[in-house]
């Protein structure tokens, strides 16, 4: 059996065109310019990736969720979901708000329930652990508004997913796929990086103990050194293609802004992962981390908070190749030293396929980076 969806309740909010007359006649005023993530975020909610939610949080939900990493409801939620506005709108509860794109073109109708203000700083501290700008996401929160508004969806533009319409699934859609497959339970990987030997064996260890593999890349904005999401699909193309047992595994990408928020972020991950209908997810090492903002397990520890969440972590030591062990060995199961061990950064990954270079064998499948190597700039900048 598939898990519940968070909350209880898998949200669906109506589609529309964007030529439906319900969008039409909204003078400036009713109208709110969104960002391209911010549309994706009302994608999310629309399709249930979000759920319980069905709209932007209210200042109740916030302030619970940052003190409480719940929601008023107690469903813990560990990260705000908000929708900002410049310091000088004013919108009132009751009115309707067309969300727009930076083209000017509808992507929500949403029933405004009122404002709020918001501390940046205590926003960065509270969800990062930080207010050093170094951290992406800290330093995008400080320079974000320091005002929202909350409200309902009422309505969304089906949303356009381009070149990756093919690739991406609705949880609505997974739930119906796992349920084909007769799979009751089923492990999600999270990811934001082109597959090395590492996740394979994260992933192909998970497997081993579930029915079936759901492999999640997000793709969207990134911190620059981040792979670009046309390579991280491309590579994850080619090591299905000649690595992975086709029925156990589906493939589909999650359009989702990396916070890099670390533990806070995992339990996001999973919850989002438990509305796609997954019993399981996995969790490595320094999970959703960025620099060494957060401890390389935290992302783990943080978990015993919620015995309530509804999808069982799977928790995984650092995987590494090890010359002596000659393979793939993780820190629970290898007695050899770190010496033996191919350390392989991204600093140096980054200049290996800038330089046209191929990693090792042992540290990436050579289909993986051969793929890689047919893209000039594969990296974020
Ligand atoms: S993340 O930001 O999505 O966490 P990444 O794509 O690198 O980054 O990691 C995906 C998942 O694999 C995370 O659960 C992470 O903890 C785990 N992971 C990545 N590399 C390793 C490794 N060498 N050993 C153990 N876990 C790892």
């Amino acid at each position: 059996m598939a898990s519940a969806p968070h909350g209880g309740r898998l949200v669906q909010v109506p589609q529309t065109t964007p030529d439906s007359p319900a969008l039409a006649g909204f003078g400036e005023s009713q109208r709110l310019m969104v960002t391209k993530e911010t549309a994706t975020t009302v994608a999310n909610i629309a399709n249930g990736v979000f759920s319980p939610l069905e709209g932007f949080m209210s200042e109740g939900d916030y302030l619970n969720v940052l003190e409480h990493m719940r929601l008023e409801s107690d469903v813990p939620w560990t990260i705000p979901v908000l929708l900002p506005v410049p310091e000088d709108r004013t919108f009132s509860g009751g009115e309707e708000i067309l969300l727009v794109d930076e083209g000017s073109r509808p992507v929500a109708l949403m029933h405004c329930e009122g404002s709020f203000g918001i501390s940046r700083q205590e926003y960065a501290n509270k969800v990062f652990g930080t207010e050093d700008r170094a951290h992406p996401g800290a330093a995008r929160a400080l320079d974000g508004s320091s005002r929202a508004v909350c409200g309902r969806l009422k309505t969304v533009v089906r949303p356009d997913y381009g070149e990756y319409a093919d690739h991406t699934l609705t949880p609505q859609e997974t739930r119906v796929l796992f349920s084909e497959k007769g799979w009751d339970t089923v492990v999600a990987f999270q990811t934001r990086n082109a597959p090395h030997i590492n996740h394979e064996y994260l992933q192909k260890s998970a497997l081993a103990l579930v029915d079936g593999l759901f492999i999640n890349p997000v793709l969207g904005k990134k911190k620059a050194g981040d792979f670009k999401d046309q390579v991280i699909l491309a590579g994850y193309k080619e090591i299905l293609a000649n690595y992975y047992p086709r029925a156990s595994v589906v493939l589909s990408v999650l359009h989702y802004e990396m916070q890099y928020a670390g533990p806070k972020e995992a339990v996001m991950h999973a919850i989002m992962r438990k509305n796609f209908g997954c019993t399981h997810i996995i969790i490595g090492r320094d999970h959703a981390g960025v620099g060494s903002f957060y401890g390389p397990y935290a992302a783990q520890e943080i978990f015993k908070e919620f015995p309530d969440l509804g999808i069982s972590p799977l928790f995984f030591r650092e995987f590494y190749y090890c010359r002596r062990c000659a393979g793939i060995a993780s820190e629970k199961t290898c007695p050899h030293k770190e010496e033996d061990r191919l350390n392989f950064s991204g600093t140096k990954l980054r200049k290996m396929f800038s330089e046209g270079e191929t990693p090792p064998k042992e540290f990436m499948r050579p289909e993986v980076a051969q793929a890689i190597l047919r893209f000039k700039q594969p990296f974020v900048e």
